[in-house]
This record gives structure tokens, C-alpha cells and sequence, in this order.
């Protein structure tokens, strides 16, 4: 007797150990009950688990069971399992074969072939909730003392609770991870789509999450770059993601506004302000109260309106031109410009504490040369735009066209490749933008500096290849059909196919 006990301690102490060893939960289970299995002796075994609903328990472990268990499920109060789960109490059938609870789902017993069994279950709990349930399958045995059986196995259920609680704080874990990676990418999401705005490089996450930063405050920003990278555009979004979208966006084009009438486009003028003021005139400040002002080309302002507009940036106060009522605004201030304002600092062009009001936030938006995987989404985009907008199919750019794309060192940056994307999709006729519907400048070795000259035949050549080229993949290397796409004789292609060393069998599917 005492002798079974302490074999019944070390087996318990042994489970304990085994369960602390390993974080991995199945693995607990699995070797608890091959020890049980070989020093108890169990015939057979399972822990099941409870769902996250609390609703129904699957079977996590098991050992000496004929049909596979692995997918075995009850639902709370069905069967033994569900009840010892339900109930949270443990349950004893010392004869299997006198009970009709015992469902014998994972055919532990065979009726007509094995010997009568004892079925004993009990619950795993944790702060008064059941997490699970430990089952056993024992020989019949008349004279064994189910009472201090069902203790010992409350013990190895108790010992089985650590590392289900270490499991399920580990998954917990790992799902409040993964929610707030969702919630964190749909606010990114929400933050920087500005849908409009194409771009995956680099740098331009960087002005998206700039964008992102400065957005809700009303802070003033200045928007740098050459001209054509997309300064307006950013200007917008800024504008559309902070707290003043609702209210009205006005632009000023610093560069496009005669001298003499800047003031008045600024700050509006009254009735008989000057020869033709007809009525009086609201001006831009006003329009834009409680909204946002974008001057774009800062830099072009003459001396004086900078000092005019100096004013009204540090007080948001200004008179009508020919008035005499100060007019007092809430607006945002957002500038643009291509120049380099600090030289024009140096050259006294531009007001040195003008510079210190607009260059709170300064955004910087690299040309497109700087940004080349951009080139691909942006060609991309504007050729489904502009596909869209003339009734066209177009469907892709040739592999040459992308090619002359990237080597281009853009200039007038992204409103120039847009500009270029347009006009291939007009010239396009057969659903694929070629090299050849690119202009010129393009073209040419001195554009790029990088690819060679070549020579008037060559480029023809090179022409003729391309063209030979997409007639076969459109006739999917049928020679008679690329002629005729071509308005060649059959004869023709061949010769040029063999000419310019054209594998045909690519083309063919
Ligand atoms: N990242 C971009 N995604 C989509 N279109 C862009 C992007 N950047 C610029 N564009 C387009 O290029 C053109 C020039 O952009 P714009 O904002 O006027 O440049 P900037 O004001 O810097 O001269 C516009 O038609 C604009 O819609
Ligand atoms: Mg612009």
C-alpha cells in the first residue's frame, strides 16, 4: 500500500516535471499520458479542451485509442465528457458495459472482444472555470478503490492546468499582437491612402507619413521639391485629412498673378477700390476662412506681398484693398515652391522671417529620377487613367517601353512621365503601349547618358525586331497571322525572323 502511493507521488512529481519543461502544450499532454499509460497502467487516455466560446471540447492528446481521435468533439453535456465538463465534477463508471452515457466514440472498448473497463473522467480547472478534461480508460477491477483513483487523477489534472494556462496566455497573447497589427495597419491605411497619390518607394512612405504627422494639427507647411513631383497633390491631402476638410481649400498660384493684382487677389477689395471695382470682391484669405490657403510658388512673390503676407500670417488680420474694416480669418497656411529659398534669402529676393513662418514643416519631395520603382506603378496608373478618359484598351507597357521608362532621368518628373503616358495611350493601337509610342526625348542616347548611340539603321532595325516581336506573341507564334498583322508576306517575316535571330517557339502556347 505504501508502496503505491509513493509509486503514484513520483509518477505525479514526474508529470509535474514534464509539464513545466516544455511550453508546447501537446507535447505535455502527450508524453503526462505515455506515462501514465506505462507506469499507472492506464489502457488508454485523452485530455480535451475546451473552445474559445466555451461551447464545446476537442480532443488535444491521446493514447491508446484504435480509431483516430485526433478530431473527436463533444459538446457541453453530451456524453461522459460533456457532462464532467458541465458539471465540473469528476465522474466514475467502474463498468463501461452497464452504462449509457459511455459513448465509446473513440472505440476504447470493443464490446465483444475486450474485458469489461472503467471509465473515470475528470475536470481541469482554473479559477472555477473548467478548461478541459481529462479522461482514462482502466482495467475492471472489483477491488480497486475508485475514490483515491479519482484523487490521483484530480492531481495530474491539476498538475495539466499550468501548462494549459500557459498556452492559452501565449495564444491570447499572440491573437491581442495580431489584432492590434490589424488595427494598426488599417490606421495606417486610413492615414496615409490618399488614393490619388501612386507610390511605394521609400521615400515617398516617408512624405506619406509626414503627411500623416502633420495632417491633424494646423500647423504650417512647406511643401518642397522640383516642379511636376506632386506638391499640389500632397497640399490636398493634407488638407483632405485634417480636421478642416469640410471647409473650403483655395489655391493661389503665386507665379501666375500679376504684381499689381496680387493684393487684391489676396485680400479681396471694396466697391470704388480702383477703376472697375465694380462691387466689392471677397479675396482669397477670406474664401479660405476656416479653411486652408495653398500658395504655391512662394518664391515668386515680389518683396513687397511678402510683407503683406507676413502680416496676415502672424496676426490672420488684413484690410480689403480701398477698405478701411479689419477682417480677421482662421486659416491654415499651406506654401509650395520649387525655388531654393535660402539662396534667395542671400540674394535679399526673399524675407528671412517670411522663411521662419512658412518653414515650420517642411516636406521635401525627391524628384522621380530618385525614386525609380516608382516610374512602374506611376506608368502603370496613368495608363489605366488615361485609357479610361479616351475609351481606350490599353493593357500594358512592352518590356522596351518599361525599359526606356527607367533609364529616363525625368526632368520634369512626374508630370512629365504622366504627360508621356497620355500621349502613348493616344497614339496606342493594339491594347500595348511600345517604345515607339514614347516621345522623342526619350529616345535618344543623350536623354538617358546611358544607353549608346545608335545609328539610323540600328534604331530601325531595333524598330522592326520589336515590331516582328509583338505581332508573333500577339499570333502566339503563328508566322502566317504576324504577317498578316503586319501587312507583310509570309515570306518577309520568315526571312526577317531568321535576320534577327527571333526564337519563335517563345511566342508559341
Ligand atoms: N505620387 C503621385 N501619384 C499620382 N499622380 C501624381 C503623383 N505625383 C504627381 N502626380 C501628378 O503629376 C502632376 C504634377 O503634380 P503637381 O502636384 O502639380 O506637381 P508640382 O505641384 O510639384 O509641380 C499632376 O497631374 C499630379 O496629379
Ligand atoms: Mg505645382
Amino acid at each position: 500500500m505504501r508502496d503505491l502511493v509513493l509509486h503514484k507521488l513520483s509518477l505525479l512529481v514526474e508529470i509535474n516535471q514534464v509539464v513545466s519543461r516544455s511550453l508546447d502544450i501537446k507535447e505535455s499532454l502527450e508524453t503526462t499520458l505515455k506515462l501514465l499509460q506505462k507506469s499507472y497502467p492506464i489502457k488508454a487516455g485523452a485530455v480535451f479542451l475546451m473552445d474559445e466560446d466555451g461551447e464545446q471540447l476537442t480532443m488535444a492528446a491521446g493514447v491508446g485509442y484504435s480509431s483516430h481521435p485526433a478530431k473527436t468533439k463533444y459538446h457541453l453535456g453530451e456524453g461522459l465528457t460533456g457532462r464532467i465538463a458541465e458539471s465540473g465534477k469528476p465522474v466514475v463508471v467502474p463498468q463501461v458495459s452497464k452504462e449509457p452515457l459511455f459513448l465509446n466514440r473513440m472505440s476504447s472498448w470493443n464490446p465483444k472482444k475486450d474485458r469489461e473497463q472503467s471509465f473515470i473522467g475528470v475536470p481541469i480547472i482554473l479559477d472555477y472555470k473548467t478548461l478541459g478534461v481529462l479522461v482514462v480508460s482502466l482495467a475492471f477491477n472489483p477491488k480497486r478503490d475508485y475514490n483515491s483513483t479519482v484523487k490521483f487523477f484530480t492531481l495530474v489534472a491539476s498538475a495539466l492546468v499550468q501548462s494549459i494556462r500557459l498556452k492559452r496566455i501565449v495564444e491570447l497573447e499572440r491573437k491581442k499582437l495580431l489584432d492590434e497589427n490589424v488595427q494598426l495597419k488599417r490606421k495606417l491605411h486610413e492615414e496615409f491612402s490618399f488614393g490619388n497619390i501612386i507610390g511605394n518607394s521609400h521615400e515617398i512612405r516617408e512624405v506619406y507619413e509626414q503627411v500623416a504627422q502633420v495632417a491633424y494639427t494646423d500647423t504650417t507647411v512647406l511643401i518642397r521639391g522640383e516642379s511636376g513631383t506632386g506638391k499640389e497633390l500632397i497640399a490636398q491631402a493634407i488638407h483632405y485629412n485634417s480636421l478642416r476638410s469640410g471647409k473650403p481649400f483655395i489655391q493661389v498660384n503665386c507665379a501666375a498673378i500679376p504684381e499689381n493684382l496680387i493684393e487684391s487677389e489676396f485680400f479681396g477689395y471694396e466697391k470704388g477700390a480702383f477703376t472697375g471695382a465694380l462691387s466689392r470682391k471677397k479675396g482669397r484669405f477670406e474664401l479660405a476662412d476656416g479653411g486652408t490657403i495653398f500658395l504655391d510658388e512662394i518664391g515668386d512673390l515680389s518683396l513687397m506681398t511678402q510683407v503683406k503676407l507676413l502680416r496676415v500670417l502672424q496676426t490672420q488680420e488684413f484690410e480689403r484693398v480701398g477698405g478701411t474694416e479689419t477682417i480677421k480669418v482662421n486659416v491654415r497656411i499651406i506654401a509650395a515652391t520649387n525655388a531654393n529659398l535660402e539662396e534667395l534669402i542671400t540674394k535679399e529676393k526673399f524675407r528671412e522671417d517670411l522663411y521662419y513662418r512658412l518653414n515650420v514643416f517642411p516636406i521635401f519631395l525627391p524628384p522621380l529620377r530618385e525614386r525609380k520603382t516608382d516610374i512602374l506603378l506611376l506608368a502603370d496608373y496613368f495608363m489605366l487613367k488615361y485609357s479610361r478618359k479616351h475609351g481606350k484598351t490599353v493593357k500594358r507597357i512592352s518590356t522596351p517601353a518599361i525599359d526606356m521608362l527607367m533609364r529616363y532621368h525625368w526632368p520634369g518628373n512626374v508630370r512629365e512621365l504622366e504627360n508621356c503616358i497620355e500621349r502613348a495611350v493616344l497614339l496606342c493601337e493594339d491594347q500595348v503601349i511600345h517604345s515607339y509610342h514614347l516621345p522623342p526625348t526619350l529616345q535618344t542616347a543623350e536623354s538617358s547618358g546611358t544607353i549608346p548611340r545608335l545609328s539610323l539603321t540600328n534604331a530601325v532595325e531595333s524598330y522592326e525586331k520589336e515590331l516582328i516581336q509583338d505581332a508573333l506573341k500577339t499570333s502566339r507564334g503563328n508566322k502566317a497571322k504576324a504577317a498578316r498583322l503586319l501587312g507583310i508576306t509570309e515570306r518577309m517575316i520568315g526571312y526577317k525572323i531568321r535576320k534577327y535571330d527571333i526564337n519563335i517557339k517563345r511566342f508559341k502556347s
